[in-house]
């Protein structure tokens, strides 16, 4: 079916298409302003709006939707400020970064992953040359950095002094039973920039979260209806050695479908891959509902999945924050969050923009 023909039979057949299938939803769709968008845009997660925009901008060059892409989110690794990603990012309990990336593109149905890699600043670029350069899908730890340096890739320490201090703060305070004084115990200012105190620490922006999952997800409809998807994160902070998350687990983290469209997932990413997250909402989408639709109603899953007790709060909810994004083969997009507070960035015709993702629960 050609591009076009495709496009217009997902837009008048969409809602005939979810009745008629297997198990589908009935419920009214939720339909958000970005619903109803037709042709090219560049969606990303809220902290990836210079991402998109520089997607956007390379696509209207014709650049390739995955080449893009990487690209884009390339400005979101370099930037030290952002600890969720790339350089700069919040490390494993060792206090060591490893990053974990993946791409999908549309046209060739092939997607490429690194996961635990060190000391490369720009693993979604690997991850473009694993699947461009190799017959494989995924490459990890060591292997994958070895694969990188082949690629011309330089090897580079990823761990800023604030990324650095944020992790001592968190090692000295996780227990009480060793030999770290928690802040509460120091009793003198150890080093000249004052991250002796929890006051100190927070104005210098040095807080230690429990744990924090920040990731950039970013994916592109071109004019020709071609689409790829991308995701490349720190990974949870502190998190234990060898820990790979959702972002580069192809159907987890990002999925991209060239007749379907394009999703990716955010947030607490062992509950996007118990539930294929990305691939559900790229087929939620497939069988005709909105985008805001398919990443809700792959939320309401995630919740019905969410079994143990330390995860669920007060309200039997999922506790936990997870965002989904998704743009569709005909332009439409959106984004949905289990709690308020998510967002994502959109680029296209005349558009440049964060704009609000639909909470689960209000
Ligand atoms: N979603 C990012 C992670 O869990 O690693």
């Amino acid at each position: 079916m050609s591009t076009l023909k495709r496009r217009d039979f997902l837009a008048a057949g969409a809602l005939t298409t979810l009745a008629a299938s297997a198990g589908a939803s009935v419920r009214p769709q939720r339909r958000e302003p970005g619903d109803d968008h037709r042709g090219p845009a560049v969606i990303a997660s809220g902290n990836g709006l210079a991402a998109a925009t520089r997607a956007w901008e390379l696509i209207q060059q014709n650049r390739d939707t995955a080449e893009a892409i990487v690209e884009g989110v390339r400005i979101i690794e370099d930037d030290p400020n952002d600890m969720s990603v790339g350089y700069g990012g919040l490390p494993n309990e060792d206090g060591i970064v490893q990053l974990d990336a993946s791409v999908m593109h549309g046209p060739t149905h092939k997607a490429g992953s690194v996961a635990c890699i060190e000391d490369i600043k720009n693993p979604a670029a690997v991850a473009l040359e694993v699947l461009r350069r190799t017959d494989h899908a995924m490459i990890v730890g060591p292997g994958a950095k070895r694969f990188a340096l082949r690629m011309g890739f330089k090897e580079e320490n990823l761990l800023t002094d604030r990324a650095r201090e944020t992790w001592l703060r968190w090692k000295r305070n996780s227990t009480k039973r060793d030999d770290w004084l928690n802040d509460d115990e120091l009793d003198w200012q150890f080093d000249d920039q004052g991250h002796g105190t929890a006051e100190q620490a927070r104005a210098l922006g040095l807080d230690a979260p429990d744990f924090t999952w920040g990731t950039v997800h970013c994916s592109a409809l071109n004019a020709g209806g071609d689409l790829s998807a991308c995701t490349t994160t720190s990974g949870l902070s502190w998190k234990i050695p060898g820990r790979v998350g959702d972002s580069p687990i192809i159907g987890a983290g990002m999925y991209c479908d060239n007749d379907a469209g394009a999703a990716g997932a955010t947030g607490r990413g062992e509950a996007a891959i118990h539930s294929c997250a990305a691939y559900q909402v790229v087929d939620h989408m497939a069988r005709g509902m909105t985008p805001t639709e398919a990443c809700l109603e792959t939320l309401r899953a995630v919740e019905r999945r969410t079994k143990q007790k330390r995860l669920l709060n007060d309200k039997g909810q999922p506790s936990f924050g997870l965002s989904m994004y998704a743009i569709r083969k005909d332009g439409a997009f959106g984004g949905a969050c289990t709690h308020p507070g998510g967002s994502f960035a959109v680029a296209a015709e005349g558009l440049a923009e964060v704009r609000r993702c639909v909470p689960l629960f209000e």
